[in-house]
């Protein structure tokens, strides 16, 4: 019995992929390392930290000159979030999110962007998801379920009660490691893993969600 869905941010409820993108592409840019979307893929869903060590490779940096690259990403990547608003949320996310309300299913936020509280206030949903965690709430990043587990215990339900919507290879393979029901949003080659593959949110009712998750174990 699912009583819970804990959602992504970046590249789920909101096309924010493609700020992270752009900004580590100027980062990059400066620094002189090659770069691109083909690349960038290695990334999607990755942490701060663990996405510049991608990046810069076997190329050798001090811990300051890594510190300074991670804040200046950032800023690069805070301005670009500066205009966003409702009008970015993805098709189907506030849809499904008032849906779930109704349904009584609980829902959370599990993203590991420090950034996280800042879109969902600009995007006019903070205040509808009954849990949020983000960069700052555990340690471990995905692919470590730790941020899912915690999204869990905080709405009270067990991680095989739960429904984990994800658009990155690394969030699939957290929600899996922590005993969760993944459903995937994107290309195959992705988010294959997950026990449902969904191109996106637009037009998914959580009956069409609770269908396909039947089938999947049948
Ligand atoms: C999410 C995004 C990643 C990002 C990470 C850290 O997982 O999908 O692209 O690197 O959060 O985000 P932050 O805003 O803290 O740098
Ligand atoms: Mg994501």
């Amino acid at each position: 019995d699912i009583r819970g869905v804990i959602f992504d941010l970046d590249g789920v409820l909101t096309d924010t992929a493609e700020y992270h993108y752009l900004a580590w592409q100027k980062l990059a840019d400066e620094e002189g390392i090659p770069f691109n979307r083909q690349a960038n893929e290695a990334l999607r869903g990755v942490s701060r930290r663990a996405s510049l060590m991608l990046i810069i490779g076997d190329r050798q940096y001090s811990e300051a000159q890594i510190q300074e690259m991670m804040e200046r990403k950032n800023r690069y990547y805070v301005e670009l979030i500066q205009n966003i608003s409702s009008k970015d949320l993805l098709p189907g996310a506030i849809a499904l999110l008032d849906e779930l309300k109704q349904a009584g299913i609980k829902t959370a936020i599990g993203s590991g962007s420090k950034n996280a509280r800042t879109v969902l206030e600009k995007l006019g949903i903070a205040d509808k998801v009954d849990a949020i965690l983000d960069g700052y709430s555990v340690q471990q990043p995905k692919p470590a379920p730790d941020l899912f587990l915690h999204a869990a215990k905080q709405l009270g339900i067990e991680p095989k009660q739960s429904v984990v919507m994800e658009d990155a290879a690394a969030g699939i393979e957290a929600a899996l490691a922590g005993g969760m029901w993944a459903i995937g949003l994107g290309p195959v080659e992705r988010v294959g893993a997950a026990h449902v593959v969904l191109p996106s949110l637009k037009g998914i009712t959580w009956t069409d969600i609770q269908a396909k998750l039947n089938e999947a174990v049948r």
